[in-house]
């Protein structure tokens, strides 16, 4: 199609794992707009131009494939892209500040503003703006006022329309979401704007799911989401470690609580602790958020919920030391999974790299096995390589190990032959269960001592 015919042009800037999955999604579901993906990592536009995308995620080269060159087009082309763009989602990471003022806590917003800036510059016309990252409330509020602060007589309208979906379901969430959020401001020009942008997700989202409320309250309500997900983790995380003491078993406790339609049955597994690139961000820029208002009793709450997911993972390593006998020192332990969840390549903040770097210091052989994330584990644990062994065949890795420890739930972790993996580890064998997705009892009564998180143990002394 010739570009006088698409009905829209729409630009995305920034395509990692929303940026990417969110515009196939938009160009596969709209054939009528053009639809353009810009980066500043050249790499990165090459591997979406190419079959081997750089995420991994289910279905989506599929989505992909359907638009690529048809209506959607991956480009390191910024300038010419926001030049010819009606309406301009901003999707750049937002990582942790890790310098100055809110260190440790407050959002890097560097990124955000460089892109804005840019927008500034060679902007040639009218252009909505919206906010896919996630941001501290308000910003919306100082993006505004870089955009609007030029001399061209350009107005910019801000919006926000956070993102909500989960790797591993990236296509699934974004083709059938619970909800879709955008908020304006309530102006003509702001009402005016975000109609424009209803109509994209109209094309496919029944309309009582999409959402629309004031700027502030929708920056706000994508940092309260991830807070009371990654909360209920380390809720139920801290039962694990108090049904460890007293032999109630936390998967039956997560049962009997989960069927209560109050708390419903979602995201109350144990684990090793939750990772990812957003809980742990956006929970600390909640906190600093709170701080800066004075309200300290609020980010003492919300902190405590990272509290809980550093201690379970921590004790889930003092764990391993103490069962294996007060030592794992020159002992081979094989981390099965790396990703911070299943069916991503994603590691960021993963609790694999924690408990890694505490079985080093512990002085383990470590060695990792992932089906999608060992490139990136390679990256994380760099600094570590001449102490670690990356190994692609989780067969292969248990070979000659004291014991193997599950840190992610990958579907295929759990129809592996352990009876082939037992004959070839060291004794006595061990399996420390950091998802709980093992069959513990078959495990015991092939020979492993199980330790799963939360439940009774299963050992032979
Ligand atoms: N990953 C998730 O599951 C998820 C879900 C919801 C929301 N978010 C939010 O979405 C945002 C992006 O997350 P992500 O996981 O896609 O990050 P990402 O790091 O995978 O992708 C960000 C991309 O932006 C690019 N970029 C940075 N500055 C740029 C610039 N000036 N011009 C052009 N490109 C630039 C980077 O090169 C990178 O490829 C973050 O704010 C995050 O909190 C992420």
């Amino acid at each position: 199609m010739k570009d006088a015919n698409f009905s829209k042009k729409i630009l995305c800037i920034g395509a990692g794992y929303v940026g990417g999955p969110t515009m196939a999604v938009i160009a596969a579901k709209c054939p009528q707009y053009k639809v353009t993906v810009v980066d500043i990592n050249a790499a990165r536009i090459d591997a979406w131009n190419s079959d081997k995308l750089p995420i991994y995620e289910p279905g989506l080269l599929d989505v992909v494939k359907q638009a690529r060159g048809r209506n959607l087009f991956f480009s390191t082309d910024v300038d010419e892209a926001i030049r010819e763009a009606e309406i301009i989602f901003v999707s750049v990471n937002t990582p942790t500040k890790s310098f100055g003022e809110g260190a440790g806590k407050a959002a890097d917003l560097q990124y955000w503003e460089l892109t804005a800036r840019n927008i500034v510059r060679v902007s040639q016309s009218d252009k909505i703006i919206i906010e896919k990252s996630t941001l501290p409330v308000r910003t919306a509020e100082a993006m505004s006022r870089i955009l609007n602060a030029n001399e061209k007589g350009i107005r910019f309208e801000v919006l926000s329309n956070p993102e909500f979906l989960a790797e591993g379901t990236a296509v699934a969430d974004l083709e059938n979401p619970d909800r879709v959020l955008i908020g304006s401001q309530l102006t003509a020009e702001g009402i005016k704007a975000r109609d424009a942008v209803v109509e994209i997700y109209a094309n496919w989202i029944p309309k009582e799911r999409i959402l629309t409320s004031n700027v502030w309250s929708s920056e706000l309500s994508k940092l309260v989401a991830n807070a009371f997900l990654a909360q209920r983790i380390s809720s139920i995380n801290s039962i694990s470690a108090l049904c460890e003491k007293t032999e109630a078993n936390v998967s039956e406790v997560s049962r009997a609580i989960g069927m209560d339609s109050r708390i419903g049955n979602k995201f109350l597994s144990s684990s090793v602790g939750f990772g990812g690139s957003c809980f742990q961000k956006d929970i600390l820029n909640l906190v600093y958020i709170c701080q800066s208002w004075g309200l300290t009793e609020v980010a003492d709450y919300w902190e405590q919920v990272i509290s809980m997911n550093e201690y379970q993972k921590r004790r889930f390593v003092q764990n391993m030391v103490k069962v294996m006998f007060n030592t794992v020192a020159g002992k081979r332990i094989a981390l099965f999974g790396f990703a911070f969840k299943a069916d991503t390549g994603d590691t960021r903040e993963s609790p694999a790299i924690s408990v890694a770097k505490q079985l080093l210091e512990e002085h383990s052989k470590v060695v990792i096995t992932d089906p999608q994330a060992l490139d990136n584990a390679k990256i994380d644990l760099a600094d570590y390589a001449d102490k670690l062994e990356f190994i692609p065949d989780p067969y292969e890795a248990a070979k000659g190990a004291h014991a193997i420890a599950v840190m992610t739930e990958w579907k295929e972790y759990k129809t592996l032959d352990y009876k082939r993996i037992f004959s070839d580890m060291e004794r006595p064998s061990f399996i420390f269960d950091g998802r709980n997705v093992l069959d513990h009892k078959a495990l015991f009564d092939l020979g492993f001592n199980v330790f799963p998180l939360g439940q009774p143990f299963h050992k032979h002394f």
